[in-house]
């Protein structure tokens, strides 16, 4: 689908077929597409639990603010981000060096550049950038596919971390609904956007 088509047709879908199932492969089709988005260094430091399960999605909708979404989607992605991603991304500039990008002895000196920018206080805002603009671009591939998605910043970050129980470097940044909007279900108008007026200022 055309760029402007997907933009328009995009959604937060709130009410989802549940009798419609995704397949990880499906997901797996979506991601990559999604993947080609761009990240700081291309550092890609997202990680993503796919919940399928009923049982999961109904531990995940208790600390979702219990929203029907979460149950009610064929899947939900929790996207997760790497805030330590600059401690194991070795393999991004070897990638470099191979293709001559940049010369084996600058990759050490690289490396600490990447944990000075995303170290430390700076993780939170690093991890909500780069994973904010691949769920953008899994949202508008998704729609592509065929899929439906709902971004979500409506849970508690403790409980979600809880019920997963990864390594705590690994925040959780934003959670997906994929699946189908229910026949029946009639999307509201969109939401006002603010002017270009409002928003830019030019200097
Ligand atoms: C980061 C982010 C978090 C959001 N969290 C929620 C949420 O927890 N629950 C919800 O119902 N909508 C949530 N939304 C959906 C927004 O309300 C929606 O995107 C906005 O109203 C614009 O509507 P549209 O996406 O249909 O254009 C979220 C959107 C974003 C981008």
């Amino acid at each position: 689908m055309e760029w402007s088509i997907l933009n328009e047709k995009r959604r937060s879908v709130n009410f989802f077929d549940p009798d419609v199932s995704i397949t990880v492969a499906d997901i797996r089709r979506i991601y990559e597409a999604a993947k080609l988005a761009p990240s700081s260094f291309n550092l890609q430091p997202w990680k993503i639990v796919i919940v399928l399960s009923q049982e999961e999605k109904e531990k995940l909708r208790a600390v979702a603010m219990n929203q029907p979404k979460v149950t009610e989607a064929s899947a939900v992605l929790v996207l997760f981000g790497n805030t330590r991603q600059y401690e194991e991304s070795r393999d991004v500039f070897d990638d470099r060096v191979s293709k001559g990008y940049m010369p084996a002895e600058a990759v050490p000196k690289t490396m600490a550049a990447a944990e000075k920018l995303y170290s430390g206080d700076r993780a939170v805002g690093f991890v909500s950038r780069n994973v904010g603009l691949f769920a953008m671009n899994f949202m508008l591939a998704a729609l592509d596919q065929g899929w439906d998605t709902h971004p979500m910043d409506g849970f508690d970050v403790d409980g979600v971390r809880r019920l997963f129980g990864l390594d705590p470097k690994y925040l959780p940044v934003m959670l997906i609904a994929i699946g189908k909007k229910r026949p029946d279900a009639v999307l509201r108008p969109r939401g006002m956007r603010r002017a270009f007026e409002e928003v830019c200022l030019v200097r």
